[in-house]
């Protein structure tokens, strides 16, 4: 290799030496008969200085953005007035200059990256990803793998790697399917997770499991969601839910303290689910701030404001000073997330004016006392059902976060366990009991006997969430391993025993086998290499993602096949009309 160096591992001790880089053309300039180049590798961007009277400038010459060059010359330092820190402080006045391929104009410039077009960023995806900033993210991803592997390695997890083609796994989004060939009509689901594999690994002795696995899930997509990601997923036997907690820990301070020289404390705060939802209006809270709710609920029931006295939950939010503007925009973000309104005050004196003043005459001392407010400052209320009043003002609660900085001065990551997830949800929309998170997760033993009876929606998980700045980066539990608390799982969610045997009739003959205790989690990893890097989407952490149509621009994927490709698999569309 006719290289020296990376660009970025040039330093002081190649000064004055000749390198040989090689690159591609960041920027061209021409200034008083010089020639300045900016050459830009995966590692870093030099300047490079090619004289008139140099025998490399005719070839120079030819340079264009995006060309890809060999320069061989001085590596110095620029004049002192020119000197800004790092890299920049030097320069390279070449003696030699080879064009090794020649490139069409770009259709985008490569330095205004973050304002082109998503779409233009996504179907030139190899120009994009040449950008500085991707290659910092997708390194940082690569930093992370090698110190997951380096953790686990040593504390004795094996790496097995399970189907890609495979039946259905229930997390909760619906599957992609992939036609048999060789079996017409019939389907391959692709994994959700590696859920069943990982728990029938535990079963068949491995003890301890982890893999870098690509799980597909067709849902709607938003900023910290692909339909393609990547899950950190781990599997323990013999353990309880602190220990798997307790590794977790371990593993996560290992990856900051590696990857961003970040110090995280240990251990991570938990919060149970209904104190997070209770007092953040959420299952993930971005808990770098505070900001918790008030419960006013008794305070107001049976008094003189109707809207609040029979509510099930009155929750009250202090925020800052805010316009009637500001009001505004945050009552359509309530009513976007279920509220009926955002009913809110102003603290004025030893009183209130403004929005609901004139009902609140009678309780104004004692709301002045429980939630301190300043003078000045803006009460925000939520009421009706607990659930729907709590998640509108979570909502309210964020977006005073984004509308007031709210973040700035607390720490730059927080992370804590969301615990004590219910076992089961009741879904209205199907009238019917489903499990929350998915259901081979394990009950709290001592709520095991509330199965099948009217108390059901009591029953807790050993279920934990990893919450890091608002963003749910993991999710796992200790698993049922006891076949007859299976069986009563699935009848609590309405499947038959026929029902159960037909979707995971393998799982539940292997839990007859000797199945030990066991417990895990699977990390989103995406999503933790976007909060680390502190990119605002999971796009920019990952090399070829999917836009929010779950399309891939570039390649132009999903797209018609012919018609006997599909005959082949035995399958036929059906026209746009009679879709469902
Ligand atoms: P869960 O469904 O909670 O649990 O998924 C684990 C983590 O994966 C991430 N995640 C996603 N990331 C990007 N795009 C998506 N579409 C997406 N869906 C989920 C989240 C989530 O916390 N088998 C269980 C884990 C276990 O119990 O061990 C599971 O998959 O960060």
């Amino acid at each position: 290799m006719k290289r020296t160096a990376l660009i970025g591992h040039l330093n002081t001790e190649h000064e004055n030496q000749i390198v040989t880089l090689q690159g591609w053309v960041n920027r061209r300039r021409d200034l008083g008969g010089l020639i300045f180049l900016e050459l830009r590798d995966r590692s870093g961007i030099i300047q490079v200085q090619v004289e008139p009277e140099s025998a490399a400038f005719a070839e120079a010459d030819q340079l264009r953005a995006e060309y890809v060059a060999e320069i061989e010359g001085q590596f110095q330092l620029r004049p002192e007035s020119q000197r800004k820190g790092g890299l920049a402080d030097y320069e390279v006045i070449a003696s030699r200059v080879k064009v090794l391929n020649t490139a069409k104009t770009p259709p985008f410039e490569l330095d205004k990256g973050e304002s082109v077009a998503e779409d233009i960023r996504l179907k030139y995806r190899y120009l994009d990803l040449r950008r500085p900033e991707m290659q910092r993210a997708l390194m940082l991803r690569s930093r992370a793998v090698a110190a997951i592997t380096e953790f686990l390695d040593t504390e004795g997890f094996i790496q097995v790697e399970t189907p890609m083609l495979t039946k259905s796994t229930p997390e909760g989004a619906r599957d992609f399917l992939v036609p048999s060939r060789l079996n017409p009509g019939e389907f391959y689901a692709l994994p959700q997770s590696p859920q069943l594999f990982k728990q029938l690994l535990m079963i068949a002795g491995y003890d301890r499991y982890y893999q870098l696995a690509r799980c597909f899930r067709d849902e709607d997509l938003r900023a910290d969601r692909q339909p393609d990601f990547t899950q950190l997923d781990m599997e323990m036997s013999f353990v309880e839910q602190d220990d798997v907690l307790e590794v977790q820990e371990r593993l996560m301070a290992h990856v900051f303290k590696k990857v961003l020289n970040v110090e995280l404390p240990l251990p991570f705060p938990r919060i149970s689910y209904f104190d997070a939802m209770d007092r953040y209006g959420s299952d993930k809270p971005d808990l770098r701030f505070d900001s918790a709710f008030v419960d006013v609920t008794e305070l107001f029931r049976g008094g003189e404001f109707k809207a609040f006295a029979s509510a099930q939950a009155v929750k009250v939010l202090v925020a800052p000073e805010l316009s009637r503007k500001q009001i505004d925009e945050l009552e359509r973000v309530a009513k976007q997330n279920g509220a009926g309104g955002l009913a809110w005050l102003k603290r004025d004196g030893e009183g209130f004016s403004g929005g609901i003043s004139k009902f609140v005459g009678s309780v104004a001392a004692q709301l002045l006392e429980q939630t301190g407010v300043p003078q000045g400052a803006t009460l925000l209320f939520a009421a009706g059902e607990w659930k729907k009043a709590v998640t509108a003002l979570g909502a309210v609660r964020l977006a005073l976060r984004d509308l007031f900085d709210l973040t700035t001065g607390g720490p730059q990551f927080h992370i804590s366990w969301v615990m004590d997830f219910p076992q089961l949800e009741y879904d209205e929309d199907r009238a019917a009991w489903t499990y929350m998170h998915h259901p081979f997760t394990a009950p709290h033993p001592e709520d095991v006997a509330l199965f099948g009876t009217e108390r059901q929606g009591e029953i807790r998980a050993q279920a934990y969430d990893l919450v890091l700045n608002g963003f749910e980066v993991g999710g796992g539990s200790i698993r049922i391993h006891s076949p007859e608390v299976q069986t009563r799982m699935f009848a609590a969610i309405g499947f038959t025993e026929e029902q159960a045997r037909e979707k995971f009739g393998f799982f539940m003959d292997a839990l007859e086998y000797g199945t030990p205790p066991h417990g895990g989690i699977a990390w989103g990893f995406d999503r933790l290499i976007m909060v680390m890097s502190g990119a605002a989407s999971i796009r920019e952490v990952i090399a070829f993602p999917k836009n929010n149509r779950g399309a891939d621009l570039m390649a132009l994927a999903p797209s018609p096949v012919e018609a006997p490709q599909l005959a082949e698999l035995g399958v036929a569309t059906l026209p746009a009309v009679e879709r469902a």
